[in-house]
């Protein structure tokens, strides 16, 4: 691999060991994936935030990064912690993980990085420009930043972002070169798409029928922030695909793939289905996977205004999120019905194996997560559904069951909150 004059001096230690170490996982990295050179980043996000996936050894390496000067030379953001950072007692966070938290986040901070803890970057300031190279880590942003903001990134690992962030740089293969962007299957959506349940449904139904494979879309140009984000995380998660196209918008100039494929409502609801587990009662329920924007929240604090939830209810956000939420009035009318803002952190890596058993959630991957890391039992519904079922502590019934494929979705969903749409985004981006 070519390196500049510059990057060799890293790689020779000029810089010391911080940049030094970070320059040969890149380099490593760039040999493995056969990558020709280096190129630099505007932006960086860092997975492997949590305690509860770091242990000891991963906080170990950050601290020593942190001690021999490695420092972030680009805007770089954190993953969701292991916790809320200001409440973990309130959401039952014993002390000794917390005290080692937290020595996660400060050796993070000593390195430059900011502690935003959110996987939704693009929703509070780290938001790249289209055509732009960045190194995300988390799964759902880095779909989410190929597929709707037009960037470009590789799903790294935590060491390999943060190698980015203290380097600048990241080896140039994968989904930095054009021509491995392009499209290879042809998806065909021939039912309407409504809630974000139903977009995580789709996520799941396209990635487990092809996989990492590259698709277009055709048929979700109205789909609002909440539902990409939503069908972002499911899609990378049950089928590993870093980027998909959209008919109307990054695939125009594409040519359209041979292979071909078609999404009915009876494959939207075998994905429902497949995500729901028996379980008439559930004890958490947790909302924000990816975490909840604004209008996500408003809606909670529409939907439980008056009501008191009966189960442990997170509403999982960034909490430069949750601040805008408390100006707004829609955090206190939530706090007020007893559900609790998990702000840094979310269901899946915040420690919770053994303390519930059943989940009720809106989303496709916390499903899969709430099962693999947890053991919980899942639930998928809608928002009122889960707001629903955190007052009453029942769900009696399933979505994809309760709504045969011709009722019409539109009205039921009425007071739903959302932001803009997919060809609004594209139109103010162009
Ligand atoms: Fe975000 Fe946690 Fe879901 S990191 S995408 S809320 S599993």
């Amino acid at each position: 691999m070519h390196l500049t004059s510059e990057e060799e001096k890293m790689l020779a230690g000029e810089e010391g060991y911080g940049v030094q170490k970070n320059m040969q996982i890149l380099t490593a990295l760039g040999e493995i994936f056969g990558a020709e050179k280096m190129i630099p980043v505007t932006s960086v996000q860092v997975a492997g935030v949590s305690y509860y996936n770091l242990g000891d050894a991963g906080l170990e390496y950050l601290d020593t990064l942190a001690n021999k000067g490695a420092r972030a030379r680009v805007n770089t953001t954190l993953n969701p912690a292991g916790m809320d950072l200001e409440n973990w007692r309130e959401l039952g966070i014993d002390e000794d993980f917390a005290r080692k938290q937290e020595l996660v986040i400060s050796a993070f901070v000593k390195m430059g990085v900011t502690p935003s803890c959110t996987c939704t970057p693009y929703l509070v300031g780290n938001e790249p420009r289209r055509g732009d190279h960045i190194a995300w880590s988390e799964s759902s942003a880095v779909t989410y930043a190929n597929s709707v903001l037009g960037a470009m990134t590789n799903r790294e690992g935590g060491p390999s972002a943060l190698a980015a962030a203290v380097t600048g740089r990241t080896p140039c293969y994968g989904m930095h070169i054009e021509k491995n962007r392009k499209p290879q299957v042809h998806v065909k959506i021939d039912t309407k798409l409504t809630t974000v349940p139903d977009y995580g449904a789709l996520g799941y139904a396209v990635g487990k029928k092809i996989g990492p494979k590259i698709p277009i879309l055709d048929g979700i140009e109205a789909a609002q922030v909440e539902q990409l984000k939503s069908l972002c995380a499911s899609i990378a998660t049950y089928g590993g695909t870093a980027l998909f196209h959209t008919d109307g918008t990054a695939s125009r100039e594409n040519e359209k793939p041979a292979e071909t494929l078609t999404i009915t409502r009876a494959d939207i609801q075998g994905a429902l289905r497949a995500l729901n587990d028996e379980a008439a009662q559930v004890d958490f329920v947790a909302l924000g996977c990816p975490h909840c924007t604004l209008d996500e929240i408003k809606t909670i604090a529409t939907l439980v205004e008056g009501k008191k939830v009966t189960r442990e209810f997170w509403i999982c956000t960034a909490r430069q999120t949750m601040k805008e939420a408390e100006e707004m009035g829609y955090a206190q009318k939530i706090r007020t019905a007893g559900a609790k803002f998990a702000c840094d952190t979310c269901m899946a890596v915040a420690p919770l194996k053994g303390r519930f058993s059943v989940l009720a959630t809106d989303s496709a991957k916390a499903c899969y997560y709430g099962r693999g890391t947890n053991d919980f039992k899942t639930r998928i519904g809608s928002v009122e559904e889960c707001v629903n079922a955190a007052v009453t502590g029942n769900w009696s019934w399933c979505e994809a069951e309760r709504y045969p494929a011709d009722e019409p979705k539109d009205q039921r969903w009425s007071h739903m909150n959302l932001s803009p749409s997919l060809e609004a985004l594209t139109r103010t981006r162009e």
